[in-house]
């Protein structure tokens, strides 16, 4: 078996960033479902925070991230990421991040949605892309072994720590065992759980899957958050930044229907005010078509061009609008899970070597809603952390051999997969369960919703393990991933409405119709989730409040 110091787990923006924070004498090794480039941070748009104005601060940056997040996020954990953010910027520059300039040459910062400043960093509307190539190429001057196309499908977990991963190569077929002295898991979010999603199909809460089952616990899985602007249709992504960039919201009548929800802060409040007023607007006969219209135009042809060209590109393509000519059609869609695997601030999870990153990790900065800007900045910032934390451990970690337990588990659960026949196939249970889930826990929840949608997974729960992998083969056999991939989904999709169905109140992110009222008294606090052969079990953390007092 081979055996790395230190293994991660997910080659997005934290997965890789955590890796170049290790010293160069570690072994370490990524490795990852997709080829790195392809990971979903490369989808990211609009732009990283980081207080770098000279009438900003790191302290007014820590105030809106509260308070956009409804006060649930963790102060301190808050305050490590809006401190260090500077620093964590220039670090990128360094590594050759092509940031967007000012007329004096300093990196551009464009306002977003429930920021006191003008902080986003950005390039252009790529800015995931910029930075992802960058650390990419940074890996690649470092020679990290990658194992590239690789899924994971359990973490060995002996003796009460980590010792490794068994991972299925895509490529040639098989199982195998790689041994580590630590895993790290930044595998991205759960966003596809949803029918409607800005999220890559890959995002299937892999990691946060691996974590649970190991006996890690899920926290705050009930905050979803739902971006406002996502393309009639597809779901695709239309960036904040075009909002930032000075964009307005039309409903049916050519009415910029935000000033009567937030007749101050318009088209830039918080994501979760933004995606209830539009949902708000189609419910009541106001919208067009199941949408309302982000119109561009009056930016002129130059700006968008300039600033937002990736969105109008993919306006023409997928919609077949010009944003410099017409309004585009925008609807909310899943976009960021705000729970994951709880963490420390220096991402431990509780089971000795085994850490977590980025959007499967919760170390709770973001709260009830995650402001636009802040989630590059997490996983820049505590991917960081993650490798300086998780090198340091495997200093005093004596290597080991690993039973065979885990392998023959998960071999025996392939063997199943490939033996199922006359049974649904994969997809059929992943479209189920995005309608479910679209549908009952969208912007809008109610009791009887979830009700519906905790009978659906459960149910799909019990099927996923029977699903029929039609590919027989082993080489490239992506339907058999996409089973593996739906259990994870199902498992996570409990999590997420069974934390819903017990919050009984409104805050960010999850609105409840029956309890549309936030309640600080009752509900400010964590919710953790762990996984029992009856479902989850729920209990609640407090809120680490240090700065801040909720408001
Ligand atoms: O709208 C956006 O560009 C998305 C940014 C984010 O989720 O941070």
């Amino acid at each position: 078996m081979k055996l790395h110091d230190l293994l991660i787990v997910g080659a997005g923006l934290a997965g890789m960033r955590a890796a170049l924070a290790c010293p160069s004498h570690l072994d370490v090794a990524l490795i990852s479902k997709v080829h790195p480039v392809r990971s979903h941070s490369v989808a990211a748009q609009g732009g990283i925070n980081a207080a770098l104005g000279e009438n900003d601060s790191w302290e007014a940056h820590a105030f809106d991230t509260t308070k956009g997040g409804l006060y649930l996020g963790d102060q301190d954990a808050i305050e490590r990421m809006c401190r260090e953010a500077p620093s964590d910027i220039h670090d990128l520059e360094r590594m050759g991040v092509i940031f967007s300039r000012d007329a004096q040459g300093r990196i551009a910062q464009r306002p977003f949605g429930g920021a006191g400043f003008p902080r986003t960093c950005y390039a252009a509307d790529r800015t995931g892309h910029a930075i992802l190539h960058a650390l990419y190429e940074q890996l690649m001057k470092r020679r990290f072994l990658v194992y590239e196309e690789w899924y994971v499908t359990a973490l060995i977990v002996e003796d009460g720590a980590c010792r490794g991963v068994v991972a299925w190569d895509l490529l040639h077929g098989g199982l195998h065992a790689i041994g580590a002295k630590a895993v790290v898991l930044a595998t991205g979010g759960s966003g596809r759980a949803f029918l409607t999603s800005t999220n890559a199909v890959i995002n299937t809460g892999d990691g946060m899957a691996l974590a649970y089952r190991a006996g890690a616990p899920l926290e705050d899985m009930e905050f979803v958050q739902f971006h406002p602007t996502t393309l009639k249709d597809t779901g695709i992504l239309i960036t904040e930044g075009a909002r930032g960039e000075g964009g307005y919201l039309l409903n049916t009548y050519g009415d910029r229907f935000m000033k009567r929800y937030a007749p101050e802060q318009m088209e830039l409040a918080t994501r979760s005010t933004v995606s209830l007023a539009i949902g708000q607007e189609i419910l009541e006969g106001r919208g067009v078509d199941g949408c309302v219209l982000l119109d561009l135009r009056h930016l002129g042809r130059q700006r968008i061009l300039e600033r937002l060209p990736q969105i109008r590109q993919l306006a023409i393509e997928f919609a077949g609008i010009d944003p410099v000519e017409s309004p585009i059609p925008v609807r909310p869609g899943a976009h960021y899970q705000m729970g994951g695997i709880r963490t420390s601030i220096w991402r431990e999870t509780g089971i000795p070597g085994l850490f977590a990153a980025g959007e499967c990790a919760c170390v709770s900065v973001h709260g009830a809603n995650r402001l636009g800007g802040n989630s590059l900045l997490e996983a820049v910032v505590f991917g960081r952390r993650t490798g300086q934390r998780a090198a340091e451990y495997t200093r005093s970690v004596v290597p080991r051999a690993v039973s065979d337990v885990t392998m023959k588990g998960e071999r025996a659960r392939i063997t199943q997969l490939l033996a199922n026949q006359d049974r649904p196939r994969p997809w059929q249970l992943r479209e189920e369960l995005g309608t479910t889930m679209s549908l009952n826990l969208g912007i809008f929840r109610t009791q009887q919703s979830m009700q519906e949608a905790l009978a659906t997974v459960r149910s799909l729960k019990l099927r996923a393990p029977g699903v029929t992998v039609a590919d027989k083969g082993s080489v490239y056999n992506s339907e058999l991933i996409q089973a593996l991939e739906m259990t994870a989904l199902a498992d996570l999709a409990e999590t997420i409405v069974a934390a819903a169905l017990a919050r009984e109140e409104s805050r960010g992110a999850h609105y409840r119709a029956d309890y549309p009222i936030r309640d600080d008294t009752g509900w400010l606090k964590h919710t953790l989730a762990r996984r029992t052969d009856d479902g989850p079990a729920l209990s609640y953390e407090p809120v680490r409040i240090t700065w801040f007092t909720p408001k």
